[in-house]
């Protein structure tokens, strides 16, 4: 079966080693590719550049009364309009790559909410970081994001993926196409409801001053 397309969606990649050289550039390109194929555009967000310090003061710790550095706003507001996530971790010591947490939690919850999201993990050994996937999909959940079903796990990432990011291992290929088929499928459904009802409820959220006021249920207001 061909893979699906989606022109015109847009999808943002997580990518959260900052070590140098590294292996996640390699498995960028390998999952970048394979989404630029299908036509859809995807921004890249980088640990490494973007270059977060700590998590001082995420979005929603703010007060009203301060302002937000317009930088984030705009990396913030990037991922509101996002249909879709792709995250890539690689394996530390049986967890997530720090750099990532570091990245992703610069921004709340509400921004990430109701939009789907497809791990792919890799390792030096066995595994395939899969460890590591386990635990981001449970942190993905506390964001408000769907998980897809499939996972892509690519262990002895250096001799399974070239430094330009092409693989011979079909198995990988094919599992990476189920799971991006996945997020494609689930993108354009939710794409749907928000056309039909907008993206978050307004009474359940809001940026900034501890914001999360709790799941969106029934009667409660759309935007
Ligand atoms: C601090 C650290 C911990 C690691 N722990 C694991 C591990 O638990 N399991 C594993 O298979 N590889 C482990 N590795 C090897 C990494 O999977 C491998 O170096 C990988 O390329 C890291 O991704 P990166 O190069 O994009 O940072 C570890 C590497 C580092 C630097």
């Amino acid at each position: 079966m061909a893979p699906l397309v989606a022109a015109g969606l847009n999808i943002i990649l997580f990518l959260g080693s900052v070590r140098q050289p590294r292996n996640a550039d390699r498995v960028l390109k390998l999952v970048q590719d394979r989404l630029e194929e299908r036509s859809i555009n995807v921004t890249v967000f980088d640990a490494l550049k973007l270059e977060f310090d700590k998590v001082i003061k995420p979005i929603q710790y703010y007060n009203k009364s301060e302002i937000v550095p317009e930088n984030i706003l705009a990396l913030n507001q990037q991922i509101k309009d996002a249909d879709a996530f792709v995250v890539l971790t690689a394996e530390y010591h049986g967890s997530i790559a720090p750099g990532l947490l570091n990245l992703m939690n610069q921004f709340p919850p509400n921004s990430y909410a109701f939009r789907p999201s497809a791990v792919v993990s890799y390792s030096k050994g066995r595994f395939g970081g899969v460890r590591a996937a386990m635990q981001l999909r449970s942190f993905l959940s506390d964001l408000g994001l769907i998980q897809v079903p499939s996972l892509v796990a690519i262990p002895k990432v250096e001799e399974v993926v070239t430094p330009d990011g092409t693989t011979k291992d079909e198995s990988l290929l094919s599992g990476l196409d189920a799971a991006l088929d996945q997020l494609i499928w689930f993108a354009e459904a939710i794409k749907l409801q928000r056309k039909n009802y907008g993206l978050r409820c307004v009474d359940c959220f809001d940026d900034t001053n501890l914001g999360y006021k709790g799941l969106p249920y029934k009667n409660k207001k759309w935007s």
